[in-house]
């Protein structure tokens, strides 16, 4: 099955590594400036809570969105350390990480990224859920895991849901490494179209082929170009390269 929709669709997951206000100002400033360059390009930037706000003015009348990294999975109440969907919405907040491999190792559970998934879905919010398995082997015991990943999530959902949430295919073992330790191509491909047949499942062929399944694992410049090509992806959810205003620019002009 081919891949989804055609537009690109790129992802900044700043995780913790922009800290200071200033320095998200200027990250915003210079892809403001540059958006000329990546015309065309889907691109969302998802910075640490309290950059929020700031982020969100800083690309008022652009091209460019805000994502957050987490959202609560209940609609408010007594939830201390908890950011609930209404407040993202009114934040400006259009896309929300959901299931993290990394908040999945601090201890979030299937039934808690689906929780919070359906909260996204229900405040308006597109989540982008995020899949992967720890690790590989031969006897393909991952795209069990990845199914199972899936259905827990995605649970409940409709043909109408289709264009508002995206999938974030992202192994954890390739997570964080350089260029070279991201997964190769010919194995992107595959694994997406297991993801897309997966949805089809629940929701139809041509529903399915509306979700957006980005790739996640030490994308670089150097490697953009590759692995969307060949990959069978609409774009990529980026983490390091995201940080850096160069390396996500270049991202951003080779995936055009
Ligand atoms: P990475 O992170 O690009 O640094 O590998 C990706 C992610 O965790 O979303």
């Amino acid at each position: 099955m081919a891949s989804g929709s055609r537009k690109r669709l790129i992802i900044g997951n700043w995780k913790t590594y922009i800290e200071a206000p200033e320095d998200a100002k200027r990250f915003a400033q210079t892809l403001r400036r540059k958006a000329a360059t990546f015309s065309g390009v889907q691109v969302v930037l998802a910075p640490s809570f309290p950059l929020l706000p700031l982020l969100t003015l800083a690309l008022k009348g652009s091209s460019l969105q805000v994502g957050a990294q987490d959202l609560s999975a209940h609609p408010g109440g007594a939830h201390t350390g908890e950011v609930p969907g209404a407040l993202l919405k009114a934040l400006g907040v259009s896309f929300v990480i959901v299931g993290h491999s990394e908040r999945r190792a601090a201890g979030e559970r299937d039934q808690e990224v689906h929780e919070k998934f359906t909260r996204a879905l229900d405040e308006g919010i597109r989540p982008v859920l995020c899949i992967g398995e720890k690790e590989r082997d031969a006897s393909g015991d991952h795209f069990e895991y990845l199914g199972t990943q899936l259905s827990s999530a995605l649970a409940g959902i409709a043909k109408a849901d289709a264009g508002k949430f995206v999938i974030a295919y992202e192994p954890v073992w390739a997570i964080g490494k350089t260029a070279s330790g991201a997964m190769k191509p010919t194995e992107l491909r595959e694994t997406a179209i297991f993801i897309r047949k997966s949805v089809a499942n629940r929701i139809g062929r041509d529903a399915a082929l509306r979700v957006p399944i980005l790739y996640g694992g030490s994308v670089e410049p150097s490697n953009a170009a590759t692995l969307i090509q060949e990959g069978n992806v609409s774009g990529f959810l980026v983490g390091h390269a995201s940080a850096d205003a160069n390396s996500f620019l270049q991202i951003l002009q080779s995936v055009r």
